[in-house]
């Protein structure tokens, strides 16, 4: 069985398409044993509790600095003893060290088709505010392994979305990760979990 720990920073709509899909036999070989937020208070902490998983919280703002942060931030995912870590909506760049220790084994989900839309200060909605004012066509999703840039590790799976007349930044998300990205996450971790070469 693959342990998965699952880090997040908001909604966790991510972390709920994966804990569905474990439930659903979708997934197959892999539990999630630990959600660590870095924010306080948020629905995803919620969603695992209520699905009877472990929820903590590592509060960016409980801490003096980025090291004392970092520091408590690995000690919350080494304590899961996770083979594989999943960024779900986790808005923080994660430090070398912490890069390092799981080389191979952190995958995030980005919401657009990488190598567009990505990079320093594209997270959220701003990614589909950027691709409404390029006025790009096509939009999409993509899981990629992590490495010590910012969105630029390998890429594992990826997914178009159109985008269409009329769209807000808000309907374009919705589309993306009804279309792209609840499908695609699940889909990395049953590919990690059982082996399929990548
Ligand atoms: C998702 O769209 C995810 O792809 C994005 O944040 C949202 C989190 O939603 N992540 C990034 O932008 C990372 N650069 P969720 O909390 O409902 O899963």
């Amino acid at each position: 069985m693959l342990r998965v720990a699952v880090c997040v920073s908001g909604g966790g709509t991510n972390l709920q398409a994966l804990i569905d899909a474990i439930d659903k036999g979708e997934v197959r070989n892999a539990e999630i044993v630990r959600v660590i937020s870095n924010k306080a208070g948020v629905k995803a902490l919620d969603r695992a509790l209520s699905h009877g998983i472990q929820a903590v919280t590592v509060d960016r703002k409980a801490f003096p600095g980025d090291a004392e942060f970092f520091n408590a931030l690995q000690t919350a995912i080494d304590d899961a003893e996770p083979d594989l870590v999943v960024l779900a909506g986790f808005l923080t760049v994660l430090p070398s060290g912490i890069v390092q220790k799981y080389k191979n084994r952190i995958i995030n989900i980005h919401p657009s088709l990488i190598p567009s839309f990505c990079g320093k200060g594209y997270y959220g909605l701003k990614v589909h505010e950027a691709v409404l004012k390029r006025g790009v066509k096509v939009t999409g999703a993509t899981v990629h392994f992590v490495d010590e840039g910012c969105d630029s590790g390998p890429i594992l799976l990826q997914k178009a979305v159109e985008v269409k007349d009329g769209d807000t930044p808000q309907i374009l998300q919705k589309r993306v990760m009804e279309e792209a990205e609840w499908v695609l996450l699940p889909m990395a971790v049953d590919m990690i979990a059982n082996g399929v070469n990548i």
